[in-house]
């Protein structure tokens, strides 16, 4: 096609200094971050109604980048959930402390492809220097590797693309050059209380979603270690640190020393629950974890950093790297530093070491002690709260997760809705073992005391005024 030469050039706006442009915008989310406390933590109508102004076609010309930016914070900003508040406790989310944030500001500027050391130093090495406090923190082996992905999701596929490796490895058969067709079949064995997460990243290994071997589980959600199969050949058993619901831990210790028999892999699921390794209060959850061969948690859980990032710990490193690693003519050839890309699915990805390698600095060990027991003393409050109320919490409350009934199903929905609607704070509702429950996560540094009273009281009072 021939160009029309009339056409007028395509003008880029670049009227707007940077200095001034991010200076405006650290204000603006400065603003955001100070009214979480007391606005309502879910968004109102009239904030989500404002969504239909994005409703624009493509624009033909530039905008200025700070009416681009005053746009966005006007329109979308009241239609956000107050997840990094201090009363957000939906799902397992936690807040981001202000050095994560921050810190993420920073390497957002630096804008670091973390896929070689030798193309970015600082960013690697951060994430090197990090990966060894973390195996430090969770009392794990100095020479466990480790893959920086974007949350509990990748962490099991990363994990479990590196157990796929090495029990067909054992067997006999290169999965990453042969693949899987005609390969030796692997047994996966899970607990009925898998996290649909797990079960998918099965799938995306071409190990299949629906040809695990389930096990039944107690009621706390913990795996019955005695009823584990008897297992032969490649096997890979998933175990799980943080029921989802319950926050129960399966008998991992016990798991490992009979699948180990079996020469089976034992991988953890701690998207949360892994972070009780670094707790000392917290042995009899943990006691024999450190025995797997592989654990995934989430950064963006519990050690507070901004979306997304997770990670994947595997004890085999040679397996994680055999499963990950990239090499083609133009690219770096390892040398005496670790180079990220080696050990997780992406070649290209920003640099998640930073703000972990932050926070760790800036708690230090007691620091990211403390905020876990903290939390986890605040969910012990909120089920004393509703259990002197005359209500069901219906579980044991071993970590920071409580499921509360307030009676009959319909009921129990309505006060979750009404708790939701009331904004003083934000809980989701579950099915759990047959019975609908207000499920409470407390998963943030934000959190204060007086936040958990203020919270309990009004659930309460929402609960009072729901008629049965
Ligand atoms: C036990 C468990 N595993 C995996 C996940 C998935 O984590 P992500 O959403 O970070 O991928 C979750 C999320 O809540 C979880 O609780």
């Amino acid at each position: 096609m021939i160009k029309n030469t009339k056409e007028a050039p395509v003008k880029i706006t670049r009227n707007v200094p940077t200095k001034e442009l991010l200076e405006e915008t650290a204000q603006r989310a400065i603003a955001y971050l100070e009214g979480l406390r007391e606005r309502p933590v879910a968004p109102l109508p009239q904030g989500i109604g404002r969504l239909i102004q994005l409703d624009q076609p493509l624009p033909e010309e530039s905008t200025p980048a700070e009416a681009t930016l005053k746009f966005l914070d006007e329109t979308c900003s009241a239609a956000t959930m107050a997840m990094a508040g201090p009363r957000f406790f939906g799902f397992v989310i936690g807040g981001s402390l202000p050095v994560a944030l921050a810190a993420n500001w920073l390497a957002g500027a630096w804008d670091q492809n973390t896929a070689y050391y030798k193309a970015t130093p600082s960013s690697a090495y951060l994430e090197q220097v990090a990966l060894g406090w973390l195996l430090n923190l969770l009392h794990l082996p100095s020479d466990c590797q480790g893959a920086f992905v974007t949350g509990a999701t990748m962490s099991n596929f990363s994990c479990l693309a590196a157990a796929r490796q090495a029990v067909l490895k054992r067997a006999g058969w290169n999965v990453e050059a042969d693949g899987l067709f005609g390969a030796p079949p692997i047994t996966v064995v899970v607990s009925e209380e898998a996290h649909p997460s797990l079960i998918k990243s099965l799938g995306l290994l071409g190990l299949g979603r629906n040809r695990t071997i389930k096990v039944p589980t107690d009621g706390q959600g913990r795996m019955l270690a005695d009823r584990l199969p008897d297992i032969s050949g490649p096997a890979i058993v998933c175990t799980q640190a943080g029921n989802v619901n319950t926050g129960a831990f399966d008998p991992i210790a016990e798991i490992c020393d009979r699948a180990h028999l079996a020469g089976a892999w034992v991988h953890v699921d701690g998207a949360f629950g892994l972070w009780a390794m670094a707790v000392p209060s917290m042995n009899r959850l943990t006691e024999g974890m450190e025995k797997a061969d592989s654990w995934a948690t989430d950064f963006h859980k519990w050690l507070n950093v901004p979306y997304d990032s997770g990670l994947g710990l595997v004890r085999d490193h040679e397996a994680l790297q055999a499963a990950m690693a990239v090499t083609a003519e133009y690219l770096p050839t390892p040398g005496q530093f670790r180079d990220p890309s080696n050990f997780v699915p992406e070649l290209s990805r920003r640099a998640r070491g930073v703000e972990v390698w932050a926070v760790l600095h800036s708690l230090g060990r007691q620091g990211v002690i403390s905020m876990i027991e903290q939390n986890c003393r605040q969910a012990r409050r909120f089920a004393d709260g509703f259990r002197s109320a005359g209500y069901e919490v219906l579980n044991d409350v071993v970590l920071n997760q409580v499921l509360v009934s307030f009676g009959e199903p319909e009921r129990t929905t309505r006060v979750i809705a009404g708790i939701q609607a009331d904004g003083t704070c934000w809980c989701g509702g579950t099915v759990w073992h047959g019975r609908t429950a207000l499920r409470i996560s407390v998963s943030s540094w934000a959190t204060t005391d007086e936040d958990v009273e203020r919270s309990l009281e009004a659930m309460l009072r929402v609960a009072r005024n729901v008629a049965d």
